[in-house]
């Protein structure tokens, strides 16, 4: 038996999977809330669990209060890790009341819930440096929180009418990480690096003649999700709860992205024209790549750059996994399984 149990949000997500991956290779008993329309949370790990740890599985929903309570009445976790989410920032600005009802008031159901059946339970909270929003870099635990995303507000009143309230007035143990973003080969295909590593491998496949991208000029500061998690763990296990800005402290912009991705596949990119009218092309001039307006956000958070030092000062954290890693990692994943199938 176990000595720890931790119940995950968001399991069947990338960060859930890495987590449960992390969890049960430290000897956790791992609880995953699963909707009925969610895939299978094991489908996602690939890596060094030992055959026998497995994850066990509750049915529930952050819409709704009554099933959370179950949840952890069946589960009985010493921790609790809220990584579920509508986590796409552009679908946000088109589903702006699921965001709210998920990522806002869903957050309030869990810590109501949780406070009531075990009150020493410890919770790790996925905030984001998406609420940094307007803030230039680079960003830390001290910066102003200025949201333009539906995705973003939403975020941030979790964090300010749920999670700070039950630490500072209910005691409870909450940390809150300001994760910057973070990738991998299990990213969801829509988010844009991962639409990147995949576009192009199925270009040097021949399975695909281009495609299109929003703006190029956005810069985020790339991390690697199975780096990032481990903070999350380090998180509750420190002897008080706090908030910690998790991020490499190093950004590149879309553009590089797409220009580090296609030199590992040994593909030239050279851009030619501007605005919606700009091209990315081969070196044969053939397009390969095109902007597409319906890729831009309404509003954009133009440059995210994180500060971590807290992290590592106080837990020890660093990231291992540099932007060249990480791009070279999604490319080579993405080729070498569309060409085992192709
Ligand atoms: P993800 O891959 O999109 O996973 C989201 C998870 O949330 C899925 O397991 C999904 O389950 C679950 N979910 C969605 N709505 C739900 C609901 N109403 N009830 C219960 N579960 C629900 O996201 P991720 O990249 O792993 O991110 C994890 C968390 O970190 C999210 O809260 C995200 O906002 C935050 N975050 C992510 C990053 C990043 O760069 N990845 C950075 C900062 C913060 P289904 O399978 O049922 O759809
Ligand atoms: N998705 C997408 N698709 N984004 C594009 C595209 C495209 O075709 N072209 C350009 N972009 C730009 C977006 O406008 C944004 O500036 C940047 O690429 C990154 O977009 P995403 O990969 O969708 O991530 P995000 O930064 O909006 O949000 C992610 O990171 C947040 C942390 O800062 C998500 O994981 C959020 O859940 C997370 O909180």
């Amino acid at each position: 038996m176990a000595d720890k149990r931790a119940l995950i949000t968001g399991i069947t997500g990338q960060d859930g999977s890495y987590l449960a991956e992390h969890l049960l290779n430290l000897g956790y008993e791992v609880w995953g809330l699963v909707r009925r329309t969610s895939l299978d949370p094991m489908m996602r790990i690939d890596g060094l669990v030992h055959p026998r740890r497995r994850i066990h599985i509750v049915y529930g929903n952050l819409r709704d209060g009554a099933s959370l309570r179950s949840a952890l009445e069946q589960s009985q976790p010493h921790e609790i890790y809220n990584l579920a989410a509508q986590s796409d920032v552009g679908i946000s600005f088109k589903c702006p009341d699921e965001t709210m009802e998920v990522n806002y008031l869903g957050v309030g159901r869990l810590l109501h819930e949780a406070m009531h059946v075990n009150p020493q339970v410890r919770i790790y909270h996925a905030s984001t440096s998406e609420m940094f929003g307007k803030t230039p870099p680079p960003q830390n635990e001290h910066s102003p929180f200025a949201p333009v995303s539906p995705y973003g507000e939403a975020k941030l009143l979790a964090y300010e009418h749920f999670v700070k309230p039950y630490r500072d007035k209910h005691g409870l143990f909450m940390c809150s990480g300001i994760l910057f973003n973070h990738e991998s080969p299990r990213r969801g295909e829509h988010f844009v690096t991962r639409k990147i590593s995949m576009s192009l491998a199925k270009l040097k496949l021949g399975l695909q003649d281009d495609f299109s991208l929003g703006n190029l000029r956005a810069v985020r500061d790339w991390g690697f999700a199975g780096d990032y998690v481990k903070a999350m763990h380090l998180m509750l296990q420190h002897e008080k709860p706090d908030d910690y800005v998790i991020a490499t402290g190093t950004s590149h912009s879309v553009r590089d992205f797409v220009e580090t991705a296609a030199k590992v596949l040994e593909m030239d990119v050279r851009w030619t024209g501007a605005g919606f009218e700009e091209v990315g092309l081969d070196r044969n001039g053939k397009v390969i790549i095109r902007i597409d307006e319906e890729f831009y956000r309404p509003v954009e958070v133009q440059s995210l750059r994180g500060d971590a030092s807290k992290a590592r000062r106080q837990l020890g954290w660093s990231p291992q996994v540099s932007f060249a890693g990480l791009v070279d990692m999604m490319v080579k994943n993405d080729f070498e399984r569309l060409a085992r199938r192709s």
